[in-house]
């Protein structure tokens, strides 16, 4: 699944990493926005065999769990900051 972005394509770019290598997203993006543009998922399904890009995207489901600075957190609720790492489950 990728997101195409339509809309505040001057936002200034935030680099992070993602896995360990390097990505990059737009200021005010949430990590799972960013994962989406890039055209990845946050995670594979431990039901099946199919990719995960969230559910609810606004908190309520817990499907967009992973780690940002080490820390457990929702993709869809946690804003990406320069610098951040960010670790797929
Ligand atoms: S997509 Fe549901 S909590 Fe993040």
């Amino acid at each position: 699944m990728t997101v195409v972005r339509l809309l505040d394509q001057d936002r200034p770019m935030l680099h992070f990493t993602l896995d360990g290598g390097p990505a990059e997203a737009r200021q005010g993006d949430t990590v799972l926005t960013a994962l989406l543009t890039l055209g990845t998922t946050v995670r594979t399904s431990e039901f099946g065999d199919g990719p995960r890009a969230g559910f609810c995207w606004m908190g309520a489901c817990q499907d967009c769990f992973l780690l940002v600075d080490g820390v457990a957190a929702r993709a869809c609720g946690t804003l990406v900051a320069a610098g951040m790492s960010v670790v797929r489950r």
